[in-house]
């Protein structure tokens, strides 16, 4: 026997072995069910090496040519889906080294040196997460676009600003909409910050102590797009925390989508009105024929708790490894596709949902009336006045329970009934207790003024823009 993963059908490693694996632990131990996702990674990664060691006067001109040659008929093979996947080949890395010598010989078994699968692994993930990364980068630009569009035409639409859901001051819906904005342009900037970490090449780090062969690492590095090298060869093939902080990463924008779904299936609630949402994005009920469930958004909101959970299993898979390789990463895999998946699908659907949904001004309106949104104004407009602030709040109060006594709003009260509550209440009191004054009062930066929106919105639309 050999060590070539052909030579035993029941082993892919060494002689060593006198009795083959069980079929259950082949079947518990295989990744190559899943980890064949990273195939082109693996090819990729295997080229750069292969033309490395070539560079290197390490493998022939021919055994170069071969690989390439055989890579490419593989690559074919797995785009055509005619790749035939053995499960007693294990994971994907074998499978392809094992087809590759078949097609080539003995040049595939001579590109495996100076490497292990263990570095093997961590290269090709870290190049598959890299290109996920990028395709989310530009998942989350059209979620904020979408956003910052629909904000364009509300930037005078008002609705209640809530504080513990009990109605709290006017704000426009532009406003509420760039609060989200804001989370998704932070998520985007965390991405591209553990982007560079991803971004490291362990390639060179062999099985754990790096390797005896003159590799020229920042070779590889260079051709496989890479900004750095990984520096210690025990942590670079045991390192995880790039995963981590993806996950984390996923986790923390799901919460921030999860919160606008929320909001969503709130706003489309009978009860509030504020939104309608296209037929596409509900569904009905089998036995209620008037309903229009908000479907798309409620799954959002619940597909959430699986990437929290998948942050979670991976840093509970780390905890207790020891340096270095351990076989427990190869459960890194699947908690990271499906956040990678997950999340590039939550992200495509909500920003077109988002891009579709009708706004009820008026609706929105009518709530903002209700709940007596203007009292700060009012408060605000004593304390110009000379009143301590303290001593306003409490004389509002008194105003906001005679209204609610008289079930109107604060502007239905006639002036003389408001300088009853204090004397120095002059006409002029009345601009700023509509919900549009009140708007407009909150001019400064951040705050929920059209014209402080609208400038809000283009610095937005101009970084969207550069990015
Ligand atoms: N399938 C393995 C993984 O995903 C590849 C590395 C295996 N290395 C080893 N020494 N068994 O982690």
């Amino acid at each position: 026997m050999s060590d070539n993963p052909l030579a035993n059908k029941h082993q892919a490693w060494s002689a060593l072995f006198s009795e083959p694996m069980s079929e259950l632990v082949q079947r518990y131990t295989a990744s190559v069910g899943f980890d064949r996702r990273l195939a082109h990674a693996d090819i990729e990664g295997s080229l750069a090496h292969a033309e490395m060691l070539h560079a290197q006067g390490i493998l022939g001109a021919q055994d170069l040519a071969d690989i390439g040659r055989g890579m490419a008929q593989i690559r074919a093979e797995i785009d055509a889906g005619r790749f035939e996947w053995k499960l007693e080949l294990e994971d994907v890395h074998l499978n392809i080294e094992a087809r590759l010598t078949a097609l080539v010989g003995d040049a595939g078994k001579r590109l495996h040196t100076g490497r292990s699968r263990n570095d093997q692994v961590a290269t090709d993930v870290r190049l598959w997460l890299r290109g996920e990364c990028d395709r989310l980068a530009a998942l989350l630009a059209q979620m904020q676009a979408a956003l910052v569009e629909l904000a364009g035409a509300h930037t005078e639409t008002v609705m209640p600003g809530f504080t513990h859901l009990q109605v709290a001051q006017p704000v426009s819906f532009a406003h509420h909409l760039l609060a989200y904005v804001e989370m998704f342009a932070r998520d985007a900037e965390r991405l591209a910050d553990l982007r560079r970490r991803v971004n490291r090449l362990p390639l060179g780090a062999a099985a754990l102590a790096g390797t005896s062969w003159p590799l020229d690492r920042e070779r590889v590095a260079r051709t496989l797009g890479f900004d750095e090298l990984c520096h210690n060869s025990l942590d670079a093939v045991s390192d995880r925390d790039f995963a981590l902080e993806f996950a984390a990463f996923a986790s923390i924008c799901m919460v921030h989508v999860s919160r606008l779904a929320e909001e969503i299936v709130l706003w489309m609630s009978q009860s509030l009105g504020f939104v309608d949402l296209a037929d596409r994005y509900c569904t009905g009920s089998s036995i209620m024929p008037q309903k229009r469930n908000p479907d798309v958004a409620e799954l959002a909101r619940g597909k959430t708790g699986r990437v929290v959970g998948h942050l979670m299993a991976l840093l509970t898979l780390m905890k207790g490894q020891p340096l270095a390789y351990n076989k427990d990463n190869q459960e890194d895999k699947e908690p990271l596709f499906d956040s990678v998946d997950t999340l590039a699908d939550t992200l495509r659907i909500l920003a077109e949902m988002v891009g579709g949904m009708r706004v009820q001004a008026a609706a929105m309106e009518r709530a903002a009336l209700r709940g007596y949104a203007t009292a700060t104004d009012l408060a605000d407009y004593l304390a110009r006045k000379g009143v301590p602030f303290r001593d306003a709040h409490e004389t509002v109060a008194a105003a906001v329970k005679a209204a609610i006594a008289r079930g109107v709003d604060l502007a239905a009260l006639t002036l003389a009934e408001l300088q009853g509550f204090d004397a120095r209440i002059g006409a002029d009191v009345f601009e700023v207790l509509t919900l549009r004054g009140s708007m407009n009062a909150r001019a400064l930066v951040g705050g929920t003024a059209p014209a402080q929106v609208r400038a809000q919105i283009e610095r937005h639309r101009a970084r969207l823009a550069a990015a």
